[in-house]
């Protein structure tokens, strides 16, 4: 017989696209495919909306893709995972058809429901049972919001998914999901791993809406005829429950034990540590979420405008000539770099979409502090660099009230890619960093999983023992990480002194 060497396939079903991910059994990224998704739609401030059957139209087009440019066949494909934008609210009729468009991970319509569901249950009673707070972005007040003001619709609803769990879904024509995708619902036991009886209860939601629960790499289905037909897959490929992005895109990095800590700036920017207890802030500033490995947890604090705000300040002060072809976030570091550390005193509170850690707060706005005449463009780019540094070591500092262990810390997203950024971060965090060969983000992660399902690995630690590695370490400078204690002290004064100014 023939050697037939296999793969995995992890699917990313992200914001902006869908990416699939081919991985070899010898963890070796064999080619990675992207589709687009339509833009959300924003018929109201604050709204966010996606069409589920476009992510499944992408889903589509990115496998097909990833195995024509791979020359693979379905049947090469030992097994898939899945990872995707969390928190999003898909609802089927009793055909499996979408009922309304999905509100997603970023619409914020929903502060009444929040409030509401907060008085009924009580906010401790709330965190006790579901490890947090009530927030807009969580899935049951989408849910909710969808009853009041749209009976009709919420009528016909017979079925709840996320966002990832949608594609599965029309793949294999299963409804399943994961504890770490399901912990952003608010309606998750996230310390028992189940579907919590009170919340839902509480919500008057009925349990036969919600998905069977697994573990992340557990094998939860097949690739049925009409999947295979749409994919290039083989009807009858196993397919894993796989986890929302962040966890998976932990996974991607080897943040399963406790200890590791990854710092990843993209749009947003996530601080996360993976714990062997769901750790709690008994004042919800962290997102307590089940991580993808059974009996593991992890907490994370969110900046909202991270990468964000760097990309705020090209588009709006620093458009480069688009015939010159240099990166132009390379330019703009440069630029800084040219500016000591501390920025000769130019503070940047990142808050352009309001806060998510540590101040829970959506009126909070974006602050350049202590301009003068002689700064230049320069100060200001260097001071948003490291504005958003400190933001992100405010989770550092409730990470150690909670006695949160940080051993080491990896860097993700464009935050890693930039040396500049990179040391910027040394010196924040006043320890070393840790940059990974693999940039592929939650699609790795997801056929890491899909690999442990294959039982290519043992475990989820046994794969990312073999499969992850460490490139580079950059250690703090003494001299710039003192500069930068006494600036992050002046930072964290920011937000209180400005509090008052905010919209209300
Ligand atoms: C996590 C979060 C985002 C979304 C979109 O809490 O809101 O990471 O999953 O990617």
């Amino acid at each position: 017989m023939k050697f037939m060497q296999t793969y995995v396939l992890g699917i990313d079903v992200g914001t902006g696209g869908t990416r699939a991910l081919i991985m070899g059994g010898d963890g070796r990224v064999l080619v990675s495919a992207t589709a687009e998704h339509e833009p959300f739609a924003s018929p109201q401030p604050g709204w966010a909306e996606q069409r589920p059957e476009d992510w499944w139209r992408a889903a589509g087009i990115a496998i097909h893709k990833a195995l024509a440019t791979g020359k693979l066949r379905g049947e090469q494909i030992s097994c898939v995972g899945f990872s995707g934008q969390m928190h999003g609210a898909v609802m089927l009729d009793a055909r499996g058809d979408v009922v309304r468009p999905a509100l997603i991970w970023c619409d914020v319509r929903t502060e009444k429901q929040c409030r509401e569901l907060t008085e009924r249950v009580g906010a401790e009673q709330l965190i006790r049972l579901t490890c947090n707070p009530a927030l807009a972005n969580f899935t049951v007040t989408k849910l909710l919001w969808t009853r009041e003001n749209e009976p009709e619709n919420w009528k016909r609803v017979r079925s709840i998914q996320l966002p990832k769990d949608y594609v599965r879904f029309r793949l294999t024509g299963e409804r399943a999901t994961d504890v770490a995708d399901a912990s952003g619902t608010l309606l998750l036991n996230v310390a028992q791993r189940q579907w919590s009886a009170e919340v839902l209860q509480a919500a008057e939601i009925d349990r036969s809406l919600l998905p069977a629960l697994y573990e992340s790499a557990d094998v939860c289905g097949k690739v049925s005829a009409l999947g295979a037909e749409a994919t290039g897959l083989s009807s009858g490929t196993p397919v894993v429950a796989g986890a929302g992005d962040q966890a998976a895109g932990a996974v991607g990095m080897g943040i399963v034990a406790p200890g590791a800590v990854s710092a990843t700036i993209g749009t947003s920017g996530v601080v996360f540590a993976a714990t062997d207890r769901p750790a709690l802030d008994p004042r919800g500033r962290l997102h307590t979420f089940c991580h993808a490995v059974p009996e593991r947890w992890h907490v994370m604090g969110v900046t909202q405008a991270a990468g964000l705000s760097l990309r705020w300040f090209r588009d709006q002060f620093a458009r480069v000539p688009a015939l010159d072809g240099r990166d132009p976030y390379k330019q703009l570091t440069a630029e800084a770099a040219t500016v000591p550390p501390g920025a000769d005193g130019l503070l940047w509170a990142p808050y352009l979409m309001g806060e998510r850690t540590p101040h829970l707060d959506p009126a909070a706005r974006g602050v350049l502090a202590g301009l003068t005449a002689s700064h230049t463009r320069a100060h200001v780019i260097r001071a948003i660099l490291e504005g958003v540094a400190f933001s992100l070591k405010d989770t550092f500092a409730i990470f150690a009230e909670m006695n949160v262990p940080v051993k080491n810390i990896r860097l993700g997203g464009g935050g890693a890619r930039s040396p500049l950024w990179r040391q910027i971060q040394a010196d924040v965090y006043g320890q070393q960093v840790e940059i990974v060969e693999a940039e592929e983000g939650a699609a790795f992660g997801a056929a890491i999983l899909a690999g442990v399902g294959a039982k290519m690995w043992p475990s989820v630690d046994a794969a990312c023992d073999s499969v992850v590695h460490v490139v580079e370490r950059v250690s703090p400078i003494p001299a710039n990480a003192a500069v930068m204690n006494a600036a992050g002290n002046a930072y964290r004064r920011m937000y209180p002194a400005m509090k008052s100014i905010f919209p209300s």
